[in-house]
């Protein structure tokens, strides 16, 4: 929408003239973000099933870690009570400027622009020790994508940007320039499971030097040229995934935030995550068996001994996925998987 609306700007040559020092384009575009807010589109995926999963007390305190579109928060709240509360985390504060109107007539949230890493912290700021349930729907909205401007999208000439948080200072314009080779390399490769990785590494690094990369076409033109063409979509499509993985520290941190969000529930609260990626998905999963824990003890003693750590229990052993249904008309959620975790205190004793 953005996009068009400046291609629209550029044609009426907008962009050369000023008002109050303030390019007329972006005044325009400005307004139009303001109306756009409206659209701020975004499939829930997996929505039945998170409900389901974090068994909403209608009096209780739920947390949407990564609200976005307040697609899953919408439904949340609907289940809640006047007494209960939704704290509707995004580091995305154009998603959080969405959210009000998406959760319009409700007034029992709090919505904070943070990140959900450090969910102890914001819920200590808030007073709040314990909540009932928490959800993580990871990665970015099909807003975000979407939106030409933020420069997450190979199918545009925007800069490159690909902050979910745009008052960061990391962009990919940094990584794309500033990474060394190796660096490079290993991030296309782990993130983005990207088989030509070392290629596409080494012709960004040949190209930056004779002139700084700058926009989505030009990065996505050396990736093309880096390797052969196959049918398995976009040439450019693992190496963004990859790059706006290492922009927004998406996974590094997602262990210690899975085990953290767990310690904020209260007995019987409940965890849900969703995964896109497998290196999420494996984060989410080592987290979840660590935070079970597991009884040593010998099979024949009647009693646990061994007094095992654990915070609880995992709800399903095998990750929940869309439905066939689902996936006719979202197809975003082909790669999704939800993992469900309660939290238990453990009797002594427990085997
Ligand atoms: C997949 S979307 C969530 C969509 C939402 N569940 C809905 O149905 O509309 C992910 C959102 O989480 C935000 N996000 C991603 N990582 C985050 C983090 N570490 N902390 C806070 N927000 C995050 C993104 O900015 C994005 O808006």
């Amino acid at each position: 929408m953005l996009a068009y609306i400046n291609h629209i700007c550029q044609q009426l040559l907008l962009k050369k003239w000023f008002f109050i020092g303030v390019p007329i384009k972006t005044i325009i575009c400005n307004i139009i973000k303001r109306g756009a807010i409206l659209e701020f589109k975004h499939v829930p995926v997996l929505l039945n099933e998170c409900i389901e999963g974090l068994n909403i007390n209608p009096d209780g305190i739920y947390v949407d870690g990564t609200i976005g579109g307040a697609g899953h928060s919408r439904k949340i709240i609907e289940k809640l009570s006047k007494n209960g509360l939704l704290i509707g985390i995004d580091r995305d504060n154009e998603a959080l400027e969405a959210v009000k109107k998406h959760l319009e007539p409700y007034t029992n949230y709090k919505l904070i622009h943070g990140n959900h890493d450090d969910i102890k912290e914001i819920l200590s700021e808030l007073n709040i020790e314990k909540v009932d349930g928490i959800l993580l729907d990871l990665g970015v909205s099909s807003y975000q994508l979407d939106e030409k401007e933020r420069g997450f999208s190979y199918n545009s000439d925007n800069l490159l940007d690909m902050r979910m948080d745009q008052t960061q200072k990391l962009s990919a314009l940094e990584v794309v320039n500033e990474y060394s080779e190796e660096e490079l390399a290993k991030i296309i490769y782990e993130y983005g499971e990207e088989r030509f990785s070392k290629q596409i590494a080494r012709n960004i690094c040949i190209e930056r030097k004779n002139k700084k990369i700058t926009t989505t076409k030009m990065l996505s033109e050396i990736i093309e040229k880096s390797k052969p063409y196959s049918k398995d979509g976009h040439p450019a499509k693992r190496t963004f995934q990859a790059i706006r993985i290492e922009v927004n520290n998406e996974i590094k941190p997602l262990y210690d935030t899975v085990i953290q969000s767990i310690e904020c529930l209260k007995e019987g609260g409940r965890l849900c995550i969703i995964t896109f990626h497998s290196l999420e998905d494996r984060a989410v999963k080592d987290a979840y068996i660590e935070a079970q824990g597991k009884c040593t003890c010998p099979k024949d003693l009647p009693y646990c001994v061994c007094n095992y750590k654990s915070l609880g229990q995992i709800i399903n052993k095998k990750p929940i996925e869309a439905s066939e249904e689902e996936l006719k008309l979202n197809s975003r959620a082909k790669s999704a998987k939800l993992r469900i975790f309660e939290r238990r205190e453990k009797a002594s004793n427990t085997k």
